[in-house]
């Protein structure tokens, strides 16, 4: 008799469980009105009588080690379920976060970038409120020329001309009016021109413009810079440059590179000839040297400009430019990093 006490006190000090239910059904096995102890209480007149001390001693051992048992494993229940109250379950895996991609605006621009810092070119920025020295008349752009009217203009102050700067070509002024040469620097950034919004144009859009100046810069290295950037840029290797017109280059080309015609996309894109404008460039001229205090007689150098929209749209097969903008996750999570 005494022995199977003794093993219930054993059995009651490794019960474990978490369950409020089996607490209870633990409570009544052996507190209960029908439950252990008190079927051993009733046993204690058949003990004999040098043997009840012991095992009164015994009994009350068991009945105390059952009541400590059930309140702790109440307590510890009842502090986990706070916690659950509070913070849920702490042991539950946490929701994924979902990663976000790069704009394609950003992903292409970042390629432009590194194209060009491989061969030594700075990145430079500018305001994107500008006066009107820097994005015109410092461009061999005066008043009253009529080239100002290529790129409408969206003006915040009047007299003196406060504006939205039109194109990059405003930072490499400021640049040139900062730094000798050598100079080679890129510079991407935000445009605006107070354009209609269609599918092919924006009010606003983003740029890459370059500028290179040193002694003897020729014609010849503005084609070889190209031409290493569409290789790079497109995987393609041929160019041609067809005679344009920049107030602030002379001479002045458009570039087109031939992206050819293999599918139909390439026919639709090229309007069936295979080729694709993708920049204008040309030499500096040498009144916008002169206006950043570069010496014309000493130096020369060559400058180009491309958006970045068009480019993306070209890479991605993105209809309308419109899509940039809409901050539409359907769209942007299509982007990633490689191109
Ligand atoms: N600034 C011109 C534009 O916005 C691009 C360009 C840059 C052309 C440099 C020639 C040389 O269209």
């Amino acid at each position: 008799m005494l022995d199977r006490v003794k093993t219930l006190i054993g059995e009651v000090g490794s019960f474990e469980t978490s369950s409020k239910q089996e607490i209870e059904d633990f409570r009544i096995k052996y507190l209960g009105k029908k439950g252990l102890l008190n079927a051993l209480f009733a046993e204690f007149k058949n003990v004999a009588p040098e043997e009840r001390k012991a095992f009164g001693q015994a009994l009350n051992q068991l009945k105390d080690a059952a009541h400590e048992k059930v309140r702790a494993l109440t307590e510890k229940l009842d502090s986990n379920q706070e916690q659950t109250g509070i913070y849920g379950d702490l042991t539950r895996p946490s929701d994924p976060i979902d990663l976000g991609a790069r704009h394609p605006i950003s992903i292409v621009r970042n390629k432009i970038v590194d194209i060009f810092s491989r061969i030594g070119f700075t990145v430079s920025e500018g305001p994107e409120i500008e006066d009107d020295w820097h994005n015109f008349t410092a461009l061999n752009l005066p008043e009253y020329h009529p080239a100002r009217d290529m790129q409408d203009t969206f003006f915040i102050e009047k007299d003196p001309d406060i504006l939205l700067r039109t194109h990059t070509s405003s930072v490499q002024v400021r640049y040139m009016e900062e730094h000798q040469p050598p100079i080679r620097t890129i510079s991407p950034g935000r445009v605006f021109r107070n354009e209609d919004i269609s599918a092919r144009a924006h009010c606003i859009f983003h740029q890459v413009e370059g500028l290179y100046i040193d002694h003897d810069v020729s014609f010849a290295d503005l084609k070889q810079t190209l031409l290493y950037f569409t290789r790079e840029m497109f995987g393609k290797s041929k160019i041609r440059l067809r005679p344009s017109y920049f107030p602030f280059t002379e001479p002045s080309a458009e570039v087109d590179i031939y992206w050819g015609l293999e599918s139909e996309i390439d026919h639709k894109i090229t309007k069936g000839t295979g080729w694709l404008e993708i920049m204008g460039c040309g030499m500096v001229d040498p009144n916008v040297l002169k206006n950043a205090n570069i010496d014309p007689e000493v130096y020369s150098g060559y400058a180009f400009g491309m958006g970045i929209e068009r480019i993306a749209m070209l890479l991605y097969q993105i209809p309308d430019i419109r899509m940039f903008y809409e901050n539409d996750v359907r769209f942007l999570s299509q982007f990633t990093p490689a191109l």
